[in-house]
């Protein structure tokens, strides 16, 4: 089996996939409207801190995992040590991960979906007319339904094509697209009035929130989310890198990927937030608080768009452009995660596996546009706030406990010799251990009180 398995081709194609699994929905839209009501910069430190004292340490031990089993979650989870009780544990964490993936996915191909139809609204009504604008426009059961089987279609035809031509390829293609977009929507709202008071709410951090705990459990939430952990994303990646690359630096340049995509991100959004105040559009509820969720996204935004004429629609096509494009490279990651055990456990084909987890996931989807009220947040809560967090922490443990520090010590100097006097070392073992679980459980009873 290990020969028919899917490899990243180089360094780069590797980092360019995992950093699009990781910037997505969660940088460019999450972060910063978290970051805009959280204390602007206090926000900002939290995260940043979090991201690199509880998730780089998780990330490692997700990849590292990953490329000893060189296996999907459940079978590399299973087999770590393969006698009981451990085996079963690995098998019943491997397939709660599976679950988590499968409801995110659910949930985020709709939400993509959204983007899609914001995308065509303004361009339909360039090329069409303005009845078929509003069609996309209007938040109805077909439109959803529709958009969302297109991004579902899209990101099954991706992963059918495999882990070099498919992920890798397409994430290549993508990213940097990504990147170019967001920098010339910076440049532009940079220039519009309001923009420098954003740029201080965003920079200039409210010191007294930096304690808040609900602040600090929200910035570890969304670290967890943005990086991709506990879903066993990051553990398949890792499963198709190759031996001879230096675990702790890819490790260490995804989290830097991430986290500079979502500070770049912030400096989109919260600026735009104050473009659009100047310009007169609402961005404070009735109660007095920034238009965050949904709204900011899908009134704030557009509503500055069409004060800005026609550049407006242009600006509109891009961003979310943009928004499809960070999406996309995020829901093919989630999708690899229930396609590999479909192959390797089940031995169906890629483009079989690839067509089934779709059509399973896209009518959880519908079921999810039919019944919106009572099964959205459900979804997101359930599989983000508690689901992801919570099976980090198992992955941790997994990596820290199950696997030997002999085997976790020759599987990190496959790629880095040097590895045994290397700071990493010397921290990140006992780290992963003792640490980071016990930070992450802290910060979770902290909130629960
Ligand atoms: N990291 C992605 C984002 O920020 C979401 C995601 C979560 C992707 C879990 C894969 C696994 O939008």
């Amino acid at each position: 089996m290990a020969q028919s398995r899917g490899q990243f081709s180089s360094k780069i194609g590797f980092l360019l996939a995992a950093a699009g699994s990781a910037v997505g929905l969660g940088n460019i839209w999450g972060f910063p409207t978290q970051a805009a009501s959280n204390g602007g910069a206090a926000f900002l430190v939290v995260y940043l801190i979090l991201a690199f004292l509880l998730a780089y340490p998780a990330l490692m031990a997700e990849l590292t995992i990953g490329r000893y089993s060189k296996a999907n979650v459940v079978t590399a989870l299973a087999n770590l040590n393969p006698r009981a009780p451990f085996s079963q544990l690995g098998w019943l964490v491997g397939f709660a991960a599976v679950a988590v993936a499968v409801i995110i996915l659910s949930f985020y191909a709709l939400v993509a979906g959204w983007m899609l139809a914001e995308f065509f609204a303004p361009l339909a009504a360039k090329l069409a007319n303005q009845e078929a604008s509003l069609w996309f426009k209007t938040g109805h059961f077909q439109r959803d339904a529709l958009m969302c089987a297109g991004m579902s279609t899209l990101t099954v035809l991706i992963i059918a094509r495999g882990v070099e031509n498919g992920i890798e390829a397409w994430s290549t293609r993508l990213m940097p697209l990504l990147f170019l977009i967001l920098i010339g929507l910076i440049g532009y709202v940079l220039m519009q009035p309001g923009a420098s008071d954003g740029l201080k709410a965003y920079l200039i951090p409210d010191i007294g929130r930096l304690l808040d705990p609900a602040l600090i459990l929200s910035a570890m939430g969304q670290a967890f989310f943005s990086l991709s952990l506990g879903v066993g994303t990051m553990l398949i990646y890792g499963s198709y890198l190759r031996d001879t690359d230096n675990l702790p630096r890819m490790g260490a340049s995804v989290t830097l990927l991430d986290t500079g995509f979502a500070f770049t991100a912030g400096l989109l959004i919260i600026p735009a937030i104050y473009v659009a105040q100047a310009q007169g559009v609402a961005v404070y509820s009735d109660s007095g608080e920034l238009i965050a969720g949904p709204g900011l996204i899908f009134q704030v935004l557009p509503a500055l768009f069409a004060h800005m004429g026609g550049a407006g629609d242009w600006m509109a096509i891009a961003f979310f452009a943009l928004m499809s494009i960070a999406a996309l490279t995020s829901a093919i990651s989630l999708l690899e995660v229930p396609v590999s055990i479909c192959v390797e456990r089940w031995q169906l084909s890629r483009t079989k596996a690839a067509w089934l987890s779709g059509g399973v996931i896209f009518s959880l989807s519908v079921l999810i546009i039919w019944q919106f009220d009572a099964l959205f947040s459900l979804a997101i809560t359930a599989s983000t706030v508690y689901g992801q967090p919570l099976l980090g922490v198992t992955l941790c443990l997994f990596a820290g406990w199950v696997l030997s520090r002999k085997k976790l010590l020759s599987e990190l100097a496959k790629g880095h010799p040097e590895i045994e006097s290397s700071l990493f070392w010397k921290i990140w073992p006992t780290y992963v251990r003792f640490v980071c679980p016990a930070l992450i459980i802290l910060t979770f009873v902290q909130s629960l009180r």
